[in-house]
């Protein structure tokens, strides 16, 4: 997994739960004093995992909620830290999203053949509706459905999701539907 992974994780270990202390006192748990990790290299996707779930026993928060949760965090940063991928500025969270799977991510893909982005497939269903097709061999759609709402904020929307789909629950891939319930003018 990319760097920009980790490394918002411990910006978002730091802000929300009691600074440096708590990010070195999980390296220790995670079995390593010391670590940085760039913002241009990939790391084993395993790490980051353990790093989330040693965070959610050590704060004693449930693992969906904190990765859910750092995916809010996460995605207006991600936004801001790659801007220059923004194609439009007139995009909204929407045609943002409508964006990402065969634009943003491949064009990553395309660029740096050691990344792998999931398939992300959209179709839109009217001006404010959307629904999101994930697939990824991570699973990872409870960071997705944070992140979904993150982007939501970054462009100060209110967004309506549901989850039609898992393959946590017998899916073969993971199919949100999102409504835009508010705009920001
Ligand atoms: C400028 C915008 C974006 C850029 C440059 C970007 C880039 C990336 C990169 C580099 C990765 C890591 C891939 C790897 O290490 O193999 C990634 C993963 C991911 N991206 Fe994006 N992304 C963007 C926007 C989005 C948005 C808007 C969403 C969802 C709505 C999204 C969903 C995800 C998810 C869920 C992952 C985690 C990996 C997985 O599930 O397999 N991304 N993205």
């Amino acid at each position: 997994m990319h760097g920009v992974f980790f490394h918002f994780f411990k910006e978002y270990m730091e802000e929300r739960y009691g600074g440096k202390e708590t990010w070195e006192s999980l390296l220790i748990a995670n079995g390593c004093a010391y670590k940085v990790y760039f913002t241009v290299k990939e790391y084993p996707d395993e790490d980051l995992i353990s790093l989330m779930v040693q965070a959610s026993n050590l704060l004693d928060i449930p693992f969906a909620e904190m990765v859910g949760d750092y995916g809010r965090f996460l995605a207006p940063r991600m936004l801001r830290f790659y801007s220059t991928y923004i194609k439009d500025p007139n995009w909204k969270s929407l045609e943002l999203m409508a964006n990402v799977g065969q634009g943003i991510h491949h064009t990553i893909r395309t660029r740096n053949p050691d990344t792998s982005p999931p398939e992300i497939m959209t179709e839109r269903l009217s001006q404010h509706q959307l629904r999101l097709r994930y697939s990824s061999p991570r699973r990872l759609c409870v960071l997705l459905e944070g992140m979904i709402r993150g982007v939501g904020d970054y462009y100060g929307e209110e967004l309506h999701l549901s989850e039609t789909e898992c393959v946590h629950h017998g899916g073969g891939e993971c199919v949100f539907e999102i409504e835009r319930l508010s705009t920001a003018n």
